[in-house]
């Protein structure tokens, strides 16, 4: 039954998560890395790439370019760049995800021109993209907005000095992608450290491009002709591990993430411990497990190494099950709680202040039909779901399936009941082949 199926989750509250899950490649890398195989001049293989919604959208838009792509397992991909062509996307797909905006990058970097729609994706306030512009600019592009559309020319692309104003992940990637292809030395400043800025850089790198730097506050770019070919593995999703270790010690279970990078989830590791939950630490593989009740704590988002922003709604479900009072502070932006009318809902009890959400835990919380508001809130009332007594009826699931790989086969294997609701009415068990 295909996802796009699926209307409701129905969710039974009730069983702890136990066992073992494989996280899949990581989301936020592949939608970087996919647009720099539109640099690339040979063939490009992508491991590890995850099956998900936005990933399938973006492979799409890429094929619609040009692109030859051969599957060469559920998640190895292989691609033939001889016969793209054009420097405008299908607008109808690139509408659909936010992480289109890289396609700016990468074409014009490809093509000196670009044409993109001004991008959607989660609705989590004003996301602007003036930092992306502002870099092009300064790389020597034309910019300019008509009608809702991003057009971008340069008749030469030159390396320059560009200074952040806010931390980004998108303008990093993005000026990343338009510079490796430019003249001379492009020097990004306060830049993204985020692990997937640092799987661009090793993919570019391995397809011929000079970035070194990526994972500190400063890359340095020194543009090259031409890229060719490259294999490359996308990292491990963290925040899907996180997803697991959040829904673990909410559902007082016990469960492994395997094959992640413990080194890129040390933010919620550190936060799970202050909070009374057994972390144990190993090469590959994360075991969390929580016999004992929750202690309050105070969480804050911030860039990378901080606290996640993906994994805040998550967070605050957790919290939500610990006695006492406890603080979120959302300082990566600047709407980002929409999940508290939900989780109020299902009797949670918050109050949000600004950029501050004031929870009163230890209150259980009751099923109650309840919405998807955007992807991280969908994952989050998954878990709330399976923390709460009785039914949770959650729609607007499509939002979960643009960024996390068979959720409901994960969960149902670690113990969760969740069931589909699908369009024509029918339902069945996550998991039946039907
Ligand atoms: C990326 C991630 C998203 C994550 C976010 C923060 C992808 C596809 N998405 O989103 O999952 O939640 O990083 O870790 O990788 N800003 C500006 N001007 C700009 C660009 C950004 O003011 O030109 C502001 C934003 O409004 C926001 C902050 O900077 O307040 C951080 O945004 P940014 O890191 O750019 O997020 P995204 O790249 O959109």
């Amino acid at each position: 039954m295909g996802e796009d199926e699926v209307q409701k989750l129905i969710v039974r509250g009730g069983n702890r998560l136990q066992g073992r899950v494989k996280i899949s490649g990581a989301k936020n890398a592949a939608l970087a890395i996919l647009p720099a195989v539109l640099l690339a001049s040979e063939k490009v293989l992508l491991n590890n790439v995850p099956d998900i919604i936005d990933v399938r959208t973006m492979l799409r838009i890429v094929e619609d370019m040009g692109m030859t792509i051969r599957r060469r397992g559920r998640n190895s991909l292989e691609f033939h760049p001889s016969g793209l062509r054009g420097f405008s996307p299908p607008f109808s797909l690139v509408q659909k995800i936010r992480a289109s905006s890289y396609l700016m990058g990468s074409l014009l970097g490809r093509f000196g021109k670009a044409m993109v729609p001004v991008p959607g994706g989660c609705d989590l306030g004003p996301r602007p993209i003036d930092q992306h512009l502002k870099g092009f600019t300064a790389l020597g592009a034309a910019c300019r907005i008509e009608h809702g559309v991003i057009r971008l020319a340069a008749d030469k692309l030159t390396g320059a000095h560009i200074y952040l104003d806010v931390v980004s992940v998108g303008a990093t990637v993005n000026l990343m992608l338009g510079a490796v292809l430019a003249e001379g030395r492009t020097v990004l400043e306060n830049v993204a450290k985020e692990p997937e800025v640092v799987d661009l850089a090793n993919m570019l790198n391995a397809m011929g491009a000079v970035v070194k730097g990526a994972g500190t506050d400063v890359i340095k770019i020194d543009g090259v002709r031409a890229l060719g070919g490259a294999e490359h593995a996308i990292i491990p999703d963290r925040i899907e591990a996180g997803t697991f270790m959040l829904g673990a010690a909410a559902t007082g279970g016990k469960v492994t993430v395997g094959e992640v990078i413990p080194k890129h989830l040390e933010a919620v590791t550190a936060k799970l411990r202050e909070m009374g939950v057994a972390v144990e630490v190993e090469p590959e593989q994360i075991t969390v497990s929580r016999t004992g009740p929750l202690l309050p704590s105070d969480l804050k988002t911030f860039p990378y190494p901080g606290f996640p922003t993906d994994l805040q709604p998550l967070g605050m479900v957790l919290l939500t099950a610990a006695p006492g009072t406890s603080i979120v502070t959302e300082n990566v932006f600047d709407n980002r709680f929409r999940h508290v009318d939900e989780l109020e809902k299902m009797g949670a009890q918050i109050k949000v202040e600004g950029r501050a959400a004031v929870i009163d835990g230890g209150v259980p919380l009751s099923g109650a039909p309840v919405s998807a508001t955007d992807l991280r809130a969908g994952a989050a009332l998954l878990v709330a779901g399976l923390i709460a007594r009785g039914e949770t009826v959650l729609g607007e699931v499509d939002h979960i399936y643009r960024g996390y790989e068979n959720i409901e086969n994960k969960l149902t294997a670690l113990g969760a009941q969740i069931k589909r609701q699908n369009r024509g009415g029918s339902s069945g068990l996550t998991g039946d082949p039907g």
